[in-house]
């Protein structure tokens, strides 16, 4: 089975935290008659960015339930800012670095005298960015956005350190072994990726790890171009399970479970008995890891090859996603972005 980047996927992450520059917290800009001070305190995180580069908002988002983060992550992933922040860091997102949403975000954060970290590839967010000085974390190449989730996501996890939100040093090297371990279970993913077959997967996660939820939503979308739903407990146990009921569509649904999740597993388990006693038979996928991020990484890996193995069942090409270039060069076509 071709793992397209999956296997680099250690190294990305370790070569990628190379990148970030030391001086982070020395940065004072002036851009437009605004000073723009990395050395302030701030009272929240903006990960912004889209799909493959936003979902790292959303993992960010699950490790915080696990760190106890000092200061709320928010994941936008629009072309505005959340209106009313106060003192945010915003860190922009965009493996190619040329998605109009995040370029238009970190412009707009600029703006309003925010301090910016890019993560990207180069394009034109590190061309607008490196241009006014602004920081920019320069990653490496991977197939598609997606294949570089960890140089994504690792950089932010020492941005993080260097302003203090949270302590991670001593879990990085985890999160790598999360991803080995993985890499190891390619035959239980091409067996989980059988079952899948002529469904509609119903992915159930807790709130702690909607991000792996999320994450394999996406890859069952872009990689095996697949459709698929995430259902988030507790909320989703109070209107989705209703759908369990019906019988007229193929619902496949499927438990991700962690070994420490910060809900407990108990709810969970009560949900796949309900599912149960109408007749489903829910696939239980229970992830494995000592530390949260092990755990993160271990799931979006293990979950990631899952879909791989899909889109070879289908005969489906994984790497390239048309519709999404489509609306792209049609955005920039119709010039529905100033960027
Ligand atoms: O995985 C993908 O290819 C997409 O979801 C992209 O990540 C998304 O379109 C945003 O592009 P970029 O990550 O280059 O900003």
């Amino acid at each position: 089975m071709n793992l397209i980047d999956y296997p680099r996927w250690p190294s990305l992450a370790r070569e990628s935290i190379l990148n970030v520059p030391m001086d982070l917290r020395n940065i004072r800009l002036n851009i437009d008659g605004k000073v723009i001070d990395y050395n302030g305190e701030i009272d929240s995180v903006v990960i912004t960015g889209m799909g493959g580069s936003g979902v790292v908002g959303d993992i960010i988002n699950d490790l915080c339930w696990f760190w106890d983060c000092r200061v709320p992550i928010i994941v936008s992933k629009n072309m505005r800012l959340p209106r009313r922040l106060s003192r945010p860091l915003v860190i922009a997102i965009s493996y190619s670095g040329n998605t109009a949403e995040t370029i238009m975000s970190a412009n707009e954060a600029l703006s309003r005298g925010y301090p910016v970290i890019g993560i990207t590839t180069g394009g034109k967010l590190s061309a607008v960015l490196g241009s006014k000085g602004v920081p920019v974390v320069l990653i490496p190449k991977a197939s598609a956005p997606r294949y570089g989730l960890p140089a994504l996501l690792y950089p932010v996890l020492i941005i993080l350190e260097r302003f203090g939100v949270t302590s991670v040093a001593n879990e990085l090297e985890s999160g790598i072994a999360g991803i080995e371990n993985a890499l190891k279970h390619v035959d239980d993913a091409v067996n989980l990726a059988r079952q899948l077959v002529n469904s509609i997967p119903v992915v159930w996660v807790t709130e702690s790890r909607r991000g792996v939820g999320i994450r394999f939503k996406n890859d069952l979308n872009e990689n095996a171009k697949y459709y698929s739903v995430v259902s988030v407990v507790p909320e989703g146990a109070h209107n989705d399970i209703a759908a369990v009921t019906t019988k007229q569509v193929g619902l496949r649904h499927v438990a991700i479970m962690g070994p420490n999740d910060y809900e407990g597993g108990l709810y969970e388990e009560v949900l796949i008995d309900v599912v149960s006693s109408f007749g489903a038979k829910p696939i239980i996928i229970r992830l494995e890891g000592k530390t949260p991020l092990e755990t993160e990484m271990y799931g979006v890996t293990y979950l990631g090859i899952v879909t791989l193995a899909l889109a070879g069942l289908l005969g489906v090409e994984p790497v390239s996603t048309e519709p999404i270039d489509r609306l792209k060069n049609l955005l920039s076509e119709r010039r529905v972005f100033q960027v």
